[in-house]
């Protein structure tokens, strides 16, 4: 009866019951171990069963993060890919070990500061968004190897089979895939390989239609017998090198050679009573994500009307991100003043410039011209066992499809995370994100990500979540903390309505039915410019309540993803 409780697949499940039935038997005396349960947030239900039946062979909750994120790569290409990077938040809780996996990717030692400006010295989009110049070296393939080796049980071949799985057997494509390959179709139909595995005759397939992808099988296969050397050297390399000259690209099979993922130190701070444990440079995620609380914990957001709210949550919102703009890129090639921008007596000074009655114009923090935003991209996934062993991973290709082309002979579909860089100033990426110097291109150098993995803790709970969403994933990640400060649960995180400044452009980004039209009238009372979106982000978050033991897990109802609490058999 048990059994079948625990095999349920529904979208979000409870532990309460089991939990209660635990705290019962240890009150009468009797002593049982407990079971060991996980919880598993993915964006898609069969990168989410690839984790629990890892776990289910033996695996830890790192075997299982390698699983997901290789399945993710398989059954959701839109959104990262072993053709890109990411960042692994990881806890440990024998050792209280905190550690960032930074399998970023970095521009190519051919890559320079010009390389998408035209002639009269203008950003060519077209050439930073598409095609092989785009991509960055991947840091995914080697991010997956470290995980595993370093943090695993299983082998690296037994975490990765899944995904091999998905690939050779292919898996029915939902409405979302369809919905993104339209975003980009134009771009996958120009490159017959690609058009090949990812649409019908140049069309987008019917819903439910099988994608195989037996190239990114033998790739994965590659990767599972070779480990690193499968991915950056020999043959695939060969493959990938190729495929990116043959387009005009800088890339050389020394650039593959020299790829090395990085430990890092995670970004950490408290909000009130809450330590918040997030992405590190070169994410600028965790430093945003710190900045704006702590202005925000000058102000009792519970003692002012929600209009007011709305609005002093952007304007730290817009402070921060002009931080962003002015310092964050790659700390092992510029200065970063870290520890300034997330000093509580800092953000006290920046509190003070907040204003209940009118909004302070973009332009008087300094002169950058407003350029699109966008913001579907890119994937996440949150797990946690009741011990509190946990990982949050937010991994990329950039756009949807990245750079929209697969590297002959692999499978492998190319990031379009160059343009993460800042190619000229004044000049927005593309989720107008603007910024200086210290994201300009250099060889070998981390592009700035948004992409915020993060945990939260107090003396109750520990919480685990990130989304995915270009620009906007810091301020995604900053409401669903705000909830989880008024105590709320996983499944109300997902749901917040969002809003979004990112101080270029000077306006609040809202989603669909996302303000009230009181709130709009009274946000535009006080200088502020709206622009409505659609519904944007795919939040995956997970939770252990230590007072009862119990986990809990939700997906963002925006997208198609999976969340789950299981038991897991030992
Ligand atoms: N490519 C999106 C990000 O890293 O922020």
């Amino acid at each position: 009866m048990l059994g079948s409780f625990w095999k349920q697949n529904k979208r979000v499940k409870y532990t309460g019951l089991v939990s209660l039935i635990l705290v019962a038997l240890s009150i009468t005396g009797c002593s049982v171990k407990q079971p060991r349960q996980v919880a598993i947030a993915s964006a898609h239900p069969l990168a989410t069963q690839a984790g629990f039946e890892i776990l289910q062979q033996g695996g830890n909750v790192y075997d299982a993060a390698v699983a997901v994120s290789a399945a993710l790569a398989v059954v959701e290409p839109s959104g990262s890919g072993l053709g890109g990077g990411g960042f692994w938040l990881l806890h440990r809780e024998s050792d209280n070990l905190d550690i960032m996996i930074d399998g970023r990717e970095k521009a190519p030692l051919l890559a320079h500061k010009d390389m998408f400006l035209n002639t009269s010295g203008e950003v060519n989009k077209q050439l930073s968004l598409n095609g092989v110049l785009a991509a960055g070296i991947p840091g995914m393939p080697a991010g997956l190897v470290h995980l595993s080796e370093q943090y695993g049980k299983l082998s690296l071949a037994e975490n990765l089979q899944p995904a091999i799985r998905y690939a050779e057997q292919g898996f029915p494509i939902d409405g979302r895939h369809q919905k993104l390959l339209s975003f980009r179709k134009n771009i996958l139909k120009q490159h017959a390989e690609t058009a090949d595995i990812f649409l019908a005759q140049g069309q987008i397939p019917d819903k439910n239609s099988l994608l195989k992808q037996s190239d990114l099988a033998q790739t994965l296969k590659q990767l599972a017998d070779k480990g690193k050397a499968g991915f950056y050297q020999g043959i695939i390399a060969d493959k990938l090198v190729n495929a990116v000259q043959k387009g005009g690209g800088f890339w050389t099979l020394e650039d593959l050679l020299k790829y090395r993922i990085i430990e890092r130190k995670p970004v950490t701070g408290h909000y009130k009573g809450i330590k918040i444990t997030s992405a590190a440079l070169p994410s600028s995620g965790g430093i945003v994500l710190l900045e704006t609380l702590n202005i925000l914990e000058n102000i009792d957001l519970n003692a002012v009307d929600s209009i007011t709210r709305k609005h002093l949550i952007t304007e730290a919102m817009r402070r921060a991100y002009h931080d962003r703009a002015l310092y964050l890129g790659d700390a092992d090639f510029i200065e970063v003043p870290v520890e300034r921008l997330i000093n509580k007596q800092y953000a006290q000074g920046l509190s003070s410039t907040l204003r209940t009655d009118r909004t302070l114009p973009s332009r008087y923090l300094s002169g950058q011209t407003p350029e699109k935003q966008g913001g579907r991209n890119t994937t996440h996934f949150s797990i946690i066992d009741n011990q509190g062993n946990r990982v949050a991973a937010t991994l990329s290709i950039n756009f949807p499809f990245g750079a929209g082309l697969v590297a002959e002979g692999t499978g492998v579909l190319l990031n379009n995370e160059m343009d993460d860089f800042v190619s000229a100033k004044n000049s927005g990426n593309g989720y107008g994100l603007v910024g200086g110097e210290a994201n300009a291109i250099a060889p070998e150098k981390r592009m700035l990500s948004s992409m915020t993995p993060t945990f939260l803790q107090d003396d109750e709970r520990i919480a685990v979540l990130g989304t995915p969403g270009g620009s906007r994933i810091i301020s995604m990640v900053l409401l669903a903390t705000l909830d989880f400060a008024a105590g709320h649960s996983p499944e109300s995180w997902v749901k917040v309505k969002r809003f979004h400044h990112q101080y270029i452009p000077d306006q609040i980004l809202y989603e669909k039915q996302g303000l009230s039209a009181e709130e709009i009238t009274g946000l535009r009372a006080l200088g502020h410019q709206l622009k409505q979106s659609y519904n944007y982000g795919n939040m995956q978050a997970v939770q252990l309540d230590k007072a009862n033991n119990s986990l809990s897990a939700a997906s963002d109802h925006r997208g198609e993803g999976l969340a789950s609490v299981q038991q897991i058999h030992e």
